[in-house]
């Protein structure tokens, strides 16, 4: 896509300074940020080595800030030697071994406290448990499990012995799971018997079974957690109860130390050609980032509760759930289960009830709760909350306003947090008690995050307002080192154009007159349906694998809700339905689709065609389809339509 394609169509005026009790208490005010932005312009690896040096504890001490010799395979601090658990838990077990590091509850409502010392001994003793059944440094471990403490924990223990975990999210399927682990070349899998959600089981056990079965070679041993209790298969030599396996551990385990560079995880994500691919974090680099902004944009200090929604499936869950809050010393809630169960005041009951201070959650969650009335969150003692964030996908203002008034009172800063899986932590948000926000806006770059919008020759666009690729200019502690195994991908991916020059993220976005930025979308042909990352390619291959299919394109359609629908357009190899509708075949696709990827990718809507539009060289018109799954008018040159008959099948006419 060209840059002159980006238009950008949103002005949104409004400005919302914090208020004075939250900037006078803010970890960083004004002179501060202006001295780090100062520093960081000036000094660039000054500043960074001396924030590393702030933010961390060494085992050794670095003395390389940042290696640029085989760029863009950046390294970070490369002689130095760290321990990422051990920075999350041992160093505060001298001052805070009872403070809480995480309060969980269940859909149920069974509630539970674990303590910094608590924490240190059931990572310390599930670390010993990976050791007895042969996991060393380097190896990968696949992580399946429900959001309950146990995630974090066997994250914290695979970073413990400088295992690499992947972890992926519960609601992918058997297909997605199996993909992962024999392109991650995983030794273990651990997993739970099932997880909890929406008053039902979700089958994680059986789904992984099925994943096994389907051929992962490289898989010697499975934990199961035992959650739901409910009767599952347990096959004898590979599989073991985690109770069994920790039983008999000692809850002491030294630290591995790891240079710096050592991969902490790898976590798949979607992109626009290809299967997912295994986006790999270092560790001292990435837990930089995730400390540094969990000081900085969540303002944490040592009385904060901070609740982050996400799933430890997702990234915001390794950064702002499972490592950063950890890192400062601070107390996360975790919950199990929906966001409406029993009701819709669910959120906000175990808000009052753990008095959570700094609430994290996605534009799509807000839109849903936003939907079902003030009722709820109107029904609940709100006053613990200082302040808010919001992360994913763009947040239209009418949420935002809701998010500010019903949920933060008007007292609470709201943090639009713009990032990435590939950037492992915050790269565009407001330093809270500092920059005003405005609804919609991500702000400003945090210090140290050389955010840029160019145009199509890697200029910087000056011009308030006009859209362009949003780049990042110089390489940062906390990027993506690769994609796991394949370097070559990784460079073509994130530096194609600008003379690799700089980190291509893949949005568009604008400044305003103040520089602040607006992100407007991708760039490149992948949906953000409910904040998560989906590639078209992948659900077309997924549809095309099903036997009635003979080709699929798929594009996203707006979304009040999810932000992005996933609209289908489905050639089939025999005759196409009469009239176009199949509703017993397109829940049969949808599901299918559901079994290849997970329920997250299934098609909101399937249309049948004779055909795909394409151009006279052979390529889907995607623009068009996007017109027509929007029911916008068709203003595009149709005329190198091979068969325009089947623009009427496209548009549910015929
Ligand atoms: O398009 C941007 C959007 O989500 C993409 C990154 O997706 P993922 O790697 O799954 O990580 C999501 C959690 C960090 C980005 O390329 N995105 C993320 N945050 C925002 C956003 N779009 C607008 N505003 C945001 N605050």
């Amino acid at each position: 896509m060209s840059s002159n394609n980006i238009e950008s169509v949103l002005i949104e005026n409004r400005q919302f300074p914090p208020n004075d009790e939250f900037a006078k208490n803010a970890r960083i005010n004004a002179e501060k940020l202006a001295a780090l932005h100062h520093h960081a312009e000036t000094d660039y690896t000054g500043f960074w080595a001396q924030q590393a040096n702030e933010m961390l504890d060494w085992h050794k001490p670095f003395s390389n800030v940042l290696d640029e010799s085989n760029a863009p395979l950046y390294s970070w601090f490369n002689d130095g030697e760290i321990n990422v658990s051990y920075n999350c838990i041992d160093r505060h077990l001298a001052d805070k071994a009872d403070k809480n590091a995480i309060i969980f509850e269940g859909e149920q409502g069974d509630t539970s406290f674990i303590t910094y010392k608590d924490l240190h001994q059931r990572v310390s003793s599930f670390a010993n448990a990976l050791k007895a059944k042969g996991i060393k440094s380097g190896d990968r471990v696949v992580i399946y499990m429900p959001m309950t403490p146990e995630a974090v924990i066997a994250m914290q223990a695979c970073a413990r012995i400088g295992a690499i975990h992947s972890v992926v999210f519960g609601g992918f399927s058997a297909d997605s799971l199996r993909d992962r682990i024999n392109d991650a070349g995983a030794k273990m899998l651990i997993t739970a018997d099932g997880g909890q959600r929406g008053g039902k089981i979700v089958e994680l056990k059986s789904a992984a079974d099925k994943a096994l079965a389907g051929g992962c070679p490289s898989i010697e041993n499975v934990i199961v957690y035992q959650r739901t209790q409910h009767d599952i298969p347990m096959q004898a030599g590979r599989d073991s109860w985690w109770h069994d396996a920790v039983a008999n551990q000692s809850d002491d385990c030294e630290p591995e130390w790891v240079n710096a560079e050592h991969p902490l995880f790898l976590l798949y994500t979607s992109g626009s050609t290809g299967k997912p691919k295994g986006i790999q974090h270092s560790s001292a680099g990435y837990l930089l980032g995730a400390a540094m902004t969990n000081s900085w944009v969540f303002d944490l200090k040592d009385d904060d509760v901070f609740w982050c929604t996400a799933d430890v499936g997702w990234i915001t869950g390794h950064t702002y759930v499972a490592y950063g809050p950890l890192a400062v010393g601070s107390t996360i809630v975790i919950y199990e289960g929906a966001p409406t169960v029993p009701d819709a005041g669910r959120f906000w009951k175990m808000i009052e009830d753990h008095k959570v201070t700094v609430f994290y959650t996605a534009p799509t969650a807000i839109r849903a709760l936003m939907k079902l009335g003030d009722s709820y969150p109107n029904a609940y003692d709100l006053s613990s909350l200082r302040l808010l964030g919001t992360v994913g996908e763009p947040i239209n203002p009418e949420a935002w306003i809701w998010y500010h008034k019903v949920i933060g009172k008007e007292k609470c800063p709201i943090v639009d947090t713009w990032w990435q899986t590939e950037t492992g932590s915050n790269m565009i948000a407001p330093i809270p008690g500092v920059i005003a926000t405005k609804p919609g806006s991500c702000t400003k770059a945090l210090p140290g995050i050389i955010a840029d919008v160019v145009d199509d020759d890697g200029n910087s666009i000056t011009e308030a307002n006009r859209g362009g690729y949003l780049v990042i200019r110089k390489p940062f502690p906390s990027m993506l080192r690769t994609i796991w195994g394949d370097d070559q991908r990784y460079k073509d991916t994130y530096y194609p154009k600008f003379d690799g020059r700089f980190y291509l993220a893949g949005d568009s976005a604008r400044k305003d007159a103040d520089g602040y930025f607006w992100i407007m979308g991708r760039i490149d042909d992948v949906l953000n349906v409910s904040g998560h990352r989906l590639g078209t390619m992948e659900i077309e291959s997924a549809l095309a694998a099903h036997e009635l299919v003979a080709e699929a394109a798929v594009v996203g359609k707006p979304h009040e809700v999810k932000g992005e629908s996933i609209f289908a357009y489905v050639v089939l190899k025999g005759e196409r339905p009469a009239g176009g509708v199949d509703e017993e075949l397109t829940k049969t696709l949808r599901n299918w689709v559901g079994e290849q990827i997970g329920a997250i990718a299934k098609p909101d809507e399937i249309r049948y065609s004779d055909n795909l539009p394409k151009t006279r060289s052979g390529k889907i018109m995607r623009r068009l389809l996007r017109t027509i799954a929007n029911g916008e008018e068709i203003t595009s040159d149709t005329s190198t339509l091979e068969n325009e008959s089947i623009l009427d099948q496209l548009q549910g006419k015929a």
